[in-house]
């Protein structure tokens, strides 16, 4: 390999993305979410989307294990601090984050600009994350609004 980590990093960052949340409902009744910016979407019929969880996150082995029902909240540049709240490691506090249950009791976040109520279909081997494709079992396209953006490994809007 003839690039460092670091370079790796910095040219993957040369991609700008949106911001999401995947949030979900452990089995005890836990609510727990994840900051992402690798949302895809993969197949149209069957709807499919994906993401990718690092092995060593805290939720890693919800979404690989029992909750096989998530949902993806794409950010409007408004809910920065969602995404802050989602990307600090443990267990995050949900007082002040509003939230509706959808039909099987997974919390998806109000005021998002998208939302995708999955079921889980496959998860892949992705190195030292795992690849979790979802079944997009409802969609909600929320408030009209500017995306969150992530590009060069800072917070963007679409006029900078
Ligand atoms: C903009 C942004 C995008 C991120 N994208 C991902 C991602 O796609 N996959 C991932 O595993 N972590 C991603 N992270 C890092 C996680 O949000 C972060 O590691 C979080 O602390 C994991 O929480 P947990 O350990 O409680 O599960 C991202 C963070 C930010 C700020």
């Amino acid at each position: 390999m003839s690039f460092s980590p670091r370079d790796f990093r910095d040219c993957l960052g040369q991609f700008a993305t949106g911001v999401a949340v995947v949030t979900t409902r452990a089995l005890d009744g836990t609510k727990a979410g994840i900051t992402i910016n690798s949302f895809a979407s993969v197949s149209l019929e069957p709807a499919l989307v994906l993401f990718s969880v690092d092995c060593r996150a805290a939720t890693h082995d919800m979404f690989a294990g029992e909750c096989t029902r998530f949902c993806i909240n794409i950010l409007r540049q408004e809910q920065q601090t969602l995404s802050d709240l989602f990307s600090s490691p443990g267990q995050n506090d949900w007082d002040g984050v509003t939230y509706r249950d959808d039909c099987h009791g997974v919390p998806c976040l109000s005021d998002s600009l998208a939302t995708f109520s999955c079921k889980r279909h496959a998860i892949h081997d992705g190195g030292d994350h795992s690849i979790i494709v979802g079944q997009v079992q409802e969609i909600d396209l929320g408030k009209t609004g500017n995306p969150l953006l992530y590009y060069g490994g800072r917070y963007r809007g679409l006029d900078c």
